[in-house]
């Protein structure tokens, strides 16, 4: 794990290149094993592979997202709101793992952040990703990980450059 977090940092550019269905697979099932509280498990997942739905959702926000049109695969990952207090954080957690599992796998990826963010100045991102994939209430869209084969690998924070201070006991 500590060598994957050494390596990990957010791609935003891919290669035109589709994912193997062994990586979907590992995807799927390492984000199913994520930690939830009292074990609830309220996170929901799409696994979009559909260019031209990705294109859509890579226009949920005002800024930030639009890279998502160059990924192969965007995760979507929303909470059952009525089934937890704490989908927020259990659906953080299940995003990191997608994220963190990318990288073991030596692909990519980045954190699209949709809740509390604007499509427009009427329209929540959350709205318009429930829109084009049909995601209805109590579902809570939290945020997207594009994930794909990264145009080039990415250097990880050299060791250096941590910042120790943020340790305060
Ligand atoms: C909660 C959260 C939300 C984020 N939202 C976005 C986003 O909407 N768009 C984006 O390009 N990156 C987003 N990121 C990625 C951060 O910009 C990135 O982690 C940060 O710049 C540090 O870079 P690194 O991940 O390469 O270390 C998000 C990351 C987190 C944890």
């Amino acid at each position: 794990m500590l060598e994957t977090l050494r390596k990990r940092r957010s791609v935003r550019r891919f290669k035109q290149q589709p994912l193997v269905q062994e990586q979907i697979d590992a995807l799927k099932e390492a984000v199913l094993r994520s930690p939830s509280s009292r074990a609830i498990q309220p996170w929901r997942f799409t696994f979009v592979q559909d260019a031209g739905l990705i294109a859509k959702l890579a226009h949920c926000k005002e800024h930030g997202s639009s890279f998502l049109e160059g990924a192969p695969l965007a995760v979507v990952v929303c909470g059952d709101e009525s089934l937890s207090d704490v989908w927020v954080e259990d659906c953080a957690i299940a995003a990191l793992i997608v994220h963190l599992t990318a990288v073991s796998l030596g692909l990519g990826g980045c954190w699209v952040q949709v809740r509390k963010r604007m499509h427009d100045a009427q329209t929540t991102s959350e709205e318009y990703v429930r829109g084009v994939l049909g995601i209805s209430p109590p579902l809570r869209v939290l945020a997207i990980v594009a994930v794909g084969v990264p145009d080039r690998p990415p250097a990880g924070h050299p060791v250096e450059s941590l910042d120790r201070g943020k340790i305060i006991g």
